[in-house]
């Protein structure tokens, strides 16, 4: 069923699959021909921003989802997910779940959007009425969602979002971190490969040489002269959106979370809107309790995420930054 060729295609579109600070941790080793072995590079693991490794994992589920998108096109399925029990690490690999495939798999609808999805970090224009209709489409196509489109409720969100990434920022080792994984420069060997480039965070080249001064030496006095957190606002990129709220059962596995993620996301790019993802809501507690509070969380119900989407206001950076299929293949 499964071979190496075969495994070659199906990876050129799972690697296409988000993954937190485009780390792409996730690797493949064909076991036989009916199952794959996802393991997990433990030299992309993110200490500052995940030290839990929630969001590696969820990454690991948007991989498998995609997988399961990419099989439909062949006629497979995955038949199961066994997370596995042994997680002892060897030559750098962690394994994460062994995957069963079998046949008769059918084409899924958000297969075809695989290629679309991005992280649209840019800004958005008004609604109108086909864009208030395309948040009509989404809030009715998925349960993981709760939509937030009033516009003070925006704005607000937004504040917190300052607010919360501020806190994170203020951190040295979450700075270095995310500098680490920015790619602010073409002349990085790495631009095309992996991380967070100028194009994909949609900033000009004055902004990223900029970038790596304030997330760099300049912060300390920066924040001392209280200028920091108007230098690092992102408040602006609301304006003219909406706000998703993406929540999952209380105690859910984020392999499984991911995979929810990523169909969520599509189901965004299947309705023409635009999102990213606004982690540090979610990830700093005062924000997540009062995003739950304010907008009806329901109970049993965690906030995994929270989207920012609109309609973009410009077109997608043209380069999409993966690693080659064959680096993925362990
Ligand atoms: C769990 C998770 C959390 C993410 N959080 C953020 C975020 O807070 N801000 C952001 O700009 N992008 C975020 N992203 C998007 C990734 O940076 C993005 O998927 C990656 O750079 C690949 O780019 P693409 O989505 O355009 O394919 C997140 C992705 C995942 C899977």
């Amino acid at each position: 069923m499964l071979d190496p060729s075969l495994l070659k295609d199906l990876l050129a579109e799972v690697r296409l699959a988000p993954s937190v600070h485009n780390i792409q941790p996730t690797r493949w080793r064909l076991v036989g021909g009916d199952a794959l072995l996802l393991l997990e590079d433990i030299a992309r693991r993110l200490p500052a921003a995940d030290p839990t490794g929630h969001d590696v994992r969820l990454s690991h589920g948007a991989a498998v989802e995609g997988l399961s998108l990419a099989l439909g096109r062949h006629g497979l399925r995955i038949a199961e997910v066994e997370p596995a029990a042994d997680a002892s690490t060897s030559g750098g690999l962690m394994p994460v779940a062994r995957i069963l495939i079998r046949a008769g798999g059918a084409l899924d609808k958000l297969a075809d959007l695989v290629a679309s999805r991005i992280s649209w970090r840019g800004g958005f224009r008004a609604f109108g009425p086909a864009g208030e209709a395309a948040l009509d489409g989404l809030a009715a196509s998925s349960t993981d969602l709760l939509l937030v489109r009033d516009p003070p409720a925006v704005g607000e969100i937004a504040r917190l979002a300052d607010e919360a990434g501020f806190h994170f920022l203020c951190n040295d080792a979450h700075r270095a971190e995310l500098l680490r994984w920015m790619r602010l420069s073409r002349s990085d060997p790495a631009y095309l490969r992996d991380g967070l480039s100028a194009e994909a965070m949609a900033m000009p080249g004055v902004v990223a040489f900029g970038t790596r001064l304030v997330l760099g030496p300049l912060f300390p006095p920066l924040r001392r002269l209280g200028l920091a957190a108007t230098l690092v606002s992102e408040r602006g990129t609301f304006a003219n959106g909406a706000v998703a709220l993406f929540h999952r059962p209380e105690g859910e596995d984020p392999l499984v979370t991911g995979r929810a993620f990523y169909r969520a996301w599509l189901a965004m790019t299947a309705q023409g809107l635009a999102a990213c993802p606004v982690s540090v809501l979610a990830d700093r507690p005062a924000s997540n309790r009062q995003l739950i509070e304010r907008h009806g969380v329901p109970k049993g119900r965690r906030l995994v995420n929270v989207f920012r989407l609109g309609l973009a206001a410009g077109a997608p950076a043209a380069v999409r930054a993966r690693l080659p299929v064959a680096e993925l293949i362990v």
